[in-house]
């Protein structure tokens, strides 16, 4: 049986931990601190429980540079769970905003009026834009289909269709982007496909227009780059890859759109126009609820917010900001990348360069290349992941949707690990 020390996985997610983060909280879960209780016995109320939550917040505003007008909270419900929050929740924010203006411009008790004024806004303007470029996105814009309709959500790009291949792997120029020229509830991106091993080179400059309220999935990069957090509307992400273990996901948000909820019955009120299941989250996924209890409207898994509470602050430790974490995520994809490029005709990075994502190397290994078009090679894929195994090089299947080989460069991904990769990728080529 292997050890740890022995073992180098690769895996997309759960991911690595750092090995003292795992250590730590081993002993957190049989005695936390000497209290003889285990940290999962603790109450989410206690002391002890609210010290980890604010020491995890002032670790992510350290890291992040987080400003002032920006809260951070944590849920549960994973990724997907924001699929549905941050389209529920954003789209409630527009409706309130048009009921107070309605309100302010039509006067009180006009309650007739204000509910005729919103409908017509709705059905003439509502919009939510989402940008697809992996299945993740994708997902994330049927959810918004099934919560609101159809008639409300704008695919500004489907990347699939870009050049006829139906595959994803590029994010076409901007002027091909099909926003809603006045604005939306909010625009949404999938930061890194996890999947499809797409990533944003940097932040769209169309989505700086138009105040924009930008939604981004950050699941599968969190802690892995610098952000410019105020050109942000939302931010999430699942804690299972670069934050900690799966069971809560944390939301960065700004603050002003907190508190924009319109009252359940105005929403009743709208459903000829709008299903009540578009702007009406359920209690545990109100961003405005969970905010203003600090994450304690109900019971939050102390402990896996104390897993995420070590890996954040052994990241100020060792980096101070999130800038040094960058630069070693840059150098080990670069060391994958470069390995990959040097054998042309064995291995193919699938996405296009440009948007090669840090975290998760997707790649084929393939039998030829013709006219631009590449034929891969089950069986040396399955010659590779064998071999791989052998050396205990783990986690290294694609998805089960695209096949191939994914490797996942997670932030606890060590370089020697990605170093032994490499041998494996440089054996293999050479073998023949
Ligand atoms: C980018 C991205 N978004 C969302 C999800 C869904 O996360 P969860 O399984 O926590 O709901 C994943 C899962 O891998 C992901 O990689």
């Amino acid at each position: 049986m292997p050890s740890r020390a022995e073992v180098a996985y690769f895996g997309a997610g759960p991911a690595p931990l750092p090995t003292p983060v795992i250590e730590a909280s081993a002993r957190a879960f049989v005695n936390f601190e000497d209290t003889g209780l285990s940290l999962a016995e603790i109450s989410h109320r206690s002391p002890t429980a609210n010290k980890i939550l604010a020491d995890a917040k002032q670790a992510l505003t350290t890291l992040y540079d987080i400003p002032d007008d920006y809260d951070i909270f944590f849920m549960q419900a994973g990724g997907t769970g924001e699929f549905s929050a941050a389209c529920q929740n954003l789209v409630g924010c527009w409706i309130e905003q048009r009921r107070r203006k309605a309100v302010a411009d039509l006067g009180e008790g006009k309650d007739d009026e204000v509910l005729a004024r919103v409908k017509k806004e709705i059905e003439n303007e509502l919009k939510v834009d989402y940008l697809v470029t992996g299945s993740w996105s994708l997902k994330a814009s049927q959810e918004a289909t099934r919560l609101l309709g159809a008639k409300y959500v704008n695919v500004a790009l489907d990347a699939r269709k870009s050049d006829g291949n139906n595959k994803f792997g590029k994010i076409p120029a901007e002027t091909d982007w099909k926003l809603t020229p006045k604005g939306s509830a909010l625009t949404y991106m999938c930061d890194n496909e996890t999947v499809d091993g797409v990533e944003f080179p940097s932040f769209p400059k169309s989505l700086e227009e138009n105040d924009r309220i930008v939604v981004a999935d950050m699941s599968s990069n969190f802690m892995s780059k610098k952000l410019d957090v105020s050109k942000y509307g939302v931010i999430f992400g699942g804690a299972q890859k670069n934050l900690g273990i799966t069971g809560i996901t944390v939301v960065i948000i700004r603050k002003s759109l907190l508190g924009l909820v319109p009252p359940p019955t105005f929403l009743h009120q709208l459903s000829d126009v709008l299903p009540t299941s578009g702007a009406l989250p359920p209690i545990m996924f109100s961003f405005s609820t969970i905010a203003a209890n600090n994450s304690l409207y109900n019971t939050l898994p102390v402990f896996n917010l104390y897993v995420a509470t070590l890996v954040l602050q052994s990241l100020v430790t060792k980096f101070k900001t999130v800038s040094g974490q960058e630069e070693v995520a840059d150098q080990k994809a670069k060391l994958i990348y470069d390995t990959l490029d040097s054998y042309p005709d064995l291995y193919h990075v699938v996405p296009d360069k440009n948007v090669r994502s840090r975290m998760n190397i997707c790649v084929r290994i393939i039998a030829g290349k013709s006219e631009g078009k590449v034929t891969p090679d089950d069986a040396k894929e399955k010659t590779f992941l064998a071999g791989a195994e052998k050396r205990n090089l783990l986690g290294l299947k694609g998805h089960r949707s695209v096949g191939g080989i994914r490797i996942s460069n997670y932030n606890a991904v060590p370089v020697e690990n990605v170093q032994k990769l490499v041998e494996w990728l440089n054996e293999f080529a050479k073998s023949g």
